[in-house]
């Protein structure tokens, strides 16, 4: 570390604290030093040609000189395939065993010497090579993924020390082992971790195809040329579009085009790197240049699943693989309000009344770590705190719950009790030599839980019960990327540090990516053990592919900008085609002091998403819609009437998430994915089927452009009709952003007093139009059912019935007709 490095790490976490973790990143590097394999030579291996191939219900097996390759199109139409013998299983991301493998498919022989496998979502080809090919059932290339090369350590003159070791040394790492190193551990002279083979592969897609997914990324939705990287990191403060990584990376793509989309997940947690170039079309010259999507993997299996279809079928399938959204409490959906900093019971009380004595709606109100005693987790501060359950039942009879941030880091501080239960336990991750793995966080020097280890997110998950004692009705899960503070390299735990990996033992390098979302199993099963009878609700920073099964997410630390505002709708739009439906941003941003405007239009874009929350840190400035001044303040009320008015609607939205699969917040392609203007359309998004909401994310504006799908929308401010697909100029004064209403849609709404209305939107002359409703059941876990809407026009008159089996049925609650 040079003095411009140190001077930055005093500046950021202060001089105690500054030297402190400049101390800890020099340990973490010598425990990787000793720790880590060195780099010895490698060896370069492709697959060669393939030899003999043998037939096994839903594909087969085709074994090549070097390698073989295990491919299977499944019932549901989803392909897996896996190189070296890699399964579906072990698998972080899977919800179950993976599916049925489709009786009716096998390989067969193809003409070229390869095989392929015919069924009747896709067909996959496998040339003599090792090339995958994926194809729609009319024969169109949708994906090509080339014969991998792998580099292996040589092993003989003993440069990988350690191997074998990697896999015994499990037994070191769950709880109830021992404090000195164990049976597994490595001896004194070698590393504790295995020298692995890592990878590389080189995707093709159709010449006009279009990048999305990755997780969470700053810098879409639509992922540019460039690279993204596959390593969960917090990026150190406020992000803006470009700053990658992030909290939350997936080897989840998402890929648009006219031949179909497809979404391809490489199930492999390992550190690594994709490298996209969208390709060129050469306008009818045949010389078209495929798209292609470079992966580099540091490590772990060569495995893939390929889901095609429409973007529904595609997420429906993604969620059929890797679980069903969990479903937020109803009251989740509405308007929430954090703060790192109230400091007191006294400041919560004072925000609270602020929204009471406006007539402001809240549902929901987050304390961060500053109510803790001296940061630590599961410790209230009772001075500043007197009487938390107290405070939290007074807020729950004003209709607003507590919800608590929780951190992974323990103070590693004998007395802590979580310390002292968890180090009883065998919580903690400890390094190849059996040393706790420490570093430095909120409160000071942290053991870090090893979430990998059954026993522990059973232990963890326990511990939510003081929690739920507190008052507490959710939990907003942080710094679980996770975060040891350091001022230079990785600011995370050690590469070598042990982990349980669920039984199969292994090190951080593999454990990385799925930290947080091990927790958030631990979390959300300790919940449901708990309190049975309620849904959980859960948020979290870090995560992965199959993070919703227990909940959502939020931006993290966005920067307070106009880029940042753009980061957050393409942070939504992304992790929705990952699979992860509920999300939403820091309204107002994370740092600083937003102008009214953006406030403004950051609070007009979250009453449109998810997650709605407000919240910034300790040292920015207010985020209270009343501190921008009255006009704000009445533009903000708007906001939040019209949330509140749409909440049946965004509870039926977070019903189909769980249901379908089908985020609530979709690009503008969803419907039309071969409308290729809508595919570079960035700055607008479809709210479920009925909505197309336009924010306004530049400064000044008070008019924007705003690209169309197909058909009739009308813009719900002024009734006026626009035919799309095309573009059309719409007004955004300070006081809305535009919002449009697809002709025919049915949609529920909040009527006189608690009760629903639908509003149904004219349909265009000759079209018939529709929509579900699923209604809200409360907060617990009985199941909502889908109601059918149809609506058509009669002599001039919207009609609107309910579809049934038996037929249609007159509508029971009151119908608000627009558009006409
Ligand atoms: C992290 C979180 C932020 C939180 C802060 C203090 O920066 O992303 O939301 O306020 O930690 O806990």
């Amino acid at each position: 570390m040079d003095g411009r490095e140190l001077v930055r790490s005093i500046k950021v976490f202060g001089s105690v604290r500054g030297l402190r973790t400049v101390r800890a990143a020099w340990r973490q590097r010598r425990t990787d030093a000793w720790g880590l394999p060195p780099k010895g030579a490698e060896r370069a291996r492709v697959p060669g040609l393939a030899t003999e191939a043998e037939a096994l219900p839903g594909g087969g097996i085709v074994r090549f000189a070097r390698s073989s390759l295990r491919i299977c199109v499944s019932a549901g139409g989803a392909v897996f395939w896996g190189w070296d013998g890699a399964e579906p299983l072990p698998s972080y991301a899977l919800a179950g065993e993976g599916p049925e493998p489709d009786p009716r498919a096998s390989l067969e022989p193809d003409t070229d010497g390869g095989w392929r496998i015919v069924s009747e979502r896709v067909t996959v080809a496998v040339s003599r090579h090792g090339a995958v090919e994926v194809r729609t059932p009319g024969g169109v290339m949708l994906r090509r993924d080339l014969p991998p090369r792998w580099w292996e350590p040589v092993t003989g003159a003993d440069p990988d020390r350690g191997a074998g070791a990697g896999t015994a040394g499990a037994s070191a790492d769950g709880p109830g082992a021992a404090s000195d190193a164990g049976p597994g551990a490595p001896s004194a002279d070698g590393p504790a971790v295995r020298a692995v083979a890592r990878w590389v592969q080189r995707s093709e897609v159709p010449a006009d195809a279009r990048f999305f997914g990755l997780g969470g990324r700053s810098a879409g939705p639509r992922l540019r040329d460039g690279s993204y990287r596959l390593w969960n990191t917090d990026p150190k403060g406020g992000f803006v579009p470009g700053d990658d990584p992030l909290y939350i990376t997936m080897p989840v793509q998402f890929v648009v085009s006219d031949a179909g989309s497809h979404l391809a997940f490489h199930d492999n947690s390992w550190d690594g790197l994709v490298t996209l170039a969208e390709g060129e079309e050469g306008a009818g010259s045949g010389h078209d240049r495929p798209g292609t999507s470079e992966l580099r993997m540091g490590g772990g299996p060569l495995r893939c699943w390929v889901v095609v279809g429409t973007p529904a079928r595609v997420l429906h399938g993604w969620a059929a693989l890797t679980g069903a959204p969990a479903l937020p409490p109803s009251w989740a959906l509405g308007p929430q309000h954090a703060r790192w900093g109230f400091g007191s019971a006294r400041e919560v009380r004072r925000v609270v009344a602020g929204y009471r004595e406006r007539g402001l709606p809240l549902s929901a109100v987050h304390l961060d770590i500053d109510h803790y005693d001296g940061h630590r987790v599961f410790t209230v501060d009772r001075e500043r705190f007197p009487d938390l359950p107290g405070l939290a039942t007074e807020l729950r009879e004003q209709g607003v719950r507590l919800v608590s941030i929780v951190d992974p880091a323990v103070e590693a501080e004998p007395g802590n009790a979580v310390y002292d239960s968890g180090r009883a336990a065998g919580a903690f991750v400890r390094d190849g030599r059996g040393r706790e793995v420490h570093g430095e966080v909120w409160p000071g020097e942290c053991a870090y839980p090893d979430f990998t280890d059954p026993a522990v997110r059973e232990w963890w998950g326990g511990l939510y019960e003081e929690r739920l004692r507190q008052g507490f009705s959710g939990v907003w899960h942080d710094m679980n990327e996770p975060v040891a503070f350091a001022p230079f390299g990785d600011m995370t735990l050690p590469r070598s540090a042990r982990h349980a990996l669920d039984g199969r033992g292994g090190d951080h390098r593999e454990a990385h990516n799925v930290y947080g979302l091990a927790m958030a199993r631990a979390g959300y099963e300790g919940l449901r053990r708990l309190r049975p009878d309620e849904r959980p609700f859960l948020f979290s920073r870090s995560g992965w592919a199959g993070m919703q099964r227990y909940g959502g997410t939020w931006s993290g630390d966005v920067s307070t900008g106009w880029p940042g505002l753009r980061a957050s709708l393409s942070l939504v739009l992304g992790l929705g085609l990952c699979g992860v439906p509920y999300s939403g941003p820091d309204v107002g941003g994370f740092d600083g002091s937003p102008s009214p405007e953006l406030y403004l239009r950051w609070f007009q874009l979250g009453a449109w998403l998810p997650f709605f929350r407000t919240h910034s840190a300790i040292d920015a400035g207010r985020r209270e819609p009343w501190e921008f001044g009255p006009e704000v303040l009445e533009h903000a009320r708007v906001a939040l009437a019209e949330r509140e008015r749409l909440r049946p609607y965004f509870e039926t939205l977070a019903r189909l998430a769980r249901m379908t699969g089908a985020p609530y917040v979709r690009p503008v392609w969803w419907g039309t994915p071969e409308d290729r203007g809508l595919r570079d359309c960035e700055d607008a998004f479809l709210l479920g089927d009925a909505l197309l909401v336009a924010p306004v994310l530049t400064r000044g504006a008070d008019r924007r452009a705003v690209r169309l799908p197909r058909g009739r929308w009308y813009d719900t401010a002024t009734g006026q009709a626009y035919e799309g697909p095309g573009q059309v100029l719409l007004d955004a004064p300070l006081s809305r952003v535009p919002v449009l209403a697809r002709a025919g849609a049915v949609l529920p709404v909040r009527g006189e007093g608690d009760g629903q209305a639908l509003e149904v939107w004219a349909p265009a002359a000759g079209r018939t139009g529709g929509g579900l409703v699923v209604r809200d059941t409360g907060d617990g876990w009985e199941p909502g059912e889908i109601e059918r809407y149809q609506s058509r026009l009669v002599d001039g008159r919207v009609v609107v019935e309910r579809v049934t089996d038996d037929g249609v049925e007159e509508v029971g609650v009151p119908v608000r007709v627009r558009g006409l």
